[in-house]
């Protein structure tokens, strides 16, 4: 079998680092990317490819073109992701904390996934790691609102990447359940490595007919 070659945005810790992890486990090439040396360097250790890229950084993320042109990807991960201010009202953000969230979540894959399309296999697997936060349909909080808003905006821009891929890739965001991580904290339901294999597996078992689809980290289908 062909060797499979993975690219996952956002990959120094956490859930990235993670799908990096794993994924090399199971024999695939990964290229990888990291904002600083730290993260970079943790990625090499894995035996990946090591990219620097900040997604919230216009010249940063435009850069991405050149060091995979001529490869080809049959799963692409958008992970990079910040939470922002841990509000529980309606606690009107800071422009420097709505710029941080809003560009990095949401204008970050607007930059990277364009920059991707002569980059994937035919049938490639293209997925955004979004959150059940995002959706609107299930909401039963509105704690941490500005990043809610930013994954809500996330599964906007999913769904219009599929459109626009539709018969080439299969794109879906996928909710990696509360995890953990720097992110989810000490007091989440998951364990890393168990979200990420579900999410592997997730991947692994899509068919054309899912794309434009939003799905928990089990695979099963989430309401937008
Ligand atoms: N953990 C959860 O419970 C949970 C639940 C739902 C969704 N998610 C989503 O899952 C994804 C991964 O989260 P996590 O829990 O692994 O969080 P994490 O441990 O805080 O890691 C976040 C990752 O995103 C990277 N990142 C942040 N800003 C970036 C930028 N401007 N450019 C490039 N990379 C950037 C970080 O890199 P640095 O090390 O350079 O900061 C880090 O690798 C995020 O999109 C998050 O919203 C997580």
């Amino acid at each position: 079998m062909d060797t499979m070659h993975i690219l996952i945005i956002g990959a120094s810790r956490g859930l990235g680092l993670e799908f990096v992890a794993q994924y090399r486990a199971a024999g695939a090439a990964v290229t990888a990317t990291a904002r600083d040396d730290a993260g970079l360097l943790r990625i090499q250790a894995l035996g990946a490819k090591a990219l620097r890229l900040d997604v919230a950084d216009a010249v940063s993320a435009s850069g991405l073109a050149w060091p995979i042109d001529g490869e080809v990807f049959d799963t692409v991960i958008v992970n990079a992701g910040v939470y922002g201010p841990r509000t529980s009202g309606l606690q009107t953000p800071s422009q420097s904390d709505f710029d941080a969230v809003m560009h990095t979540n949401v204008l970050g894959p607007m930059r990277v996934l364009p920059q991707l399309v002569e980059s994937l296999a035919p049938g490639a697997r293209v997925a955004v790691i979004s959150s059940r936060m995002g959706a609107i349909g299930q909401r039963g909080s509105s704690s941490g609102w500005l990043y809610r808003a930013s994954k809500a905006a996330l599964n906007s821009v999913l769904k219009d990447v599929s459109l626009v891929l539709a018969g080439q890739a299969v794109c879906v965001a996928l909710h990696p359940g509360w995890v953990r991580t720097d992110m989810g904290g000490a007091g989440a339901d998951l364990a890393v490595p168990d979200a990420v294999a579900d999410m592997r597996r997730t991947l692994a078992a899509l068919t054309a007919a899912d794309n434009g689809g939003f799905f928990n980290h089990d695979g099963q289908a989430l309401a937008w």
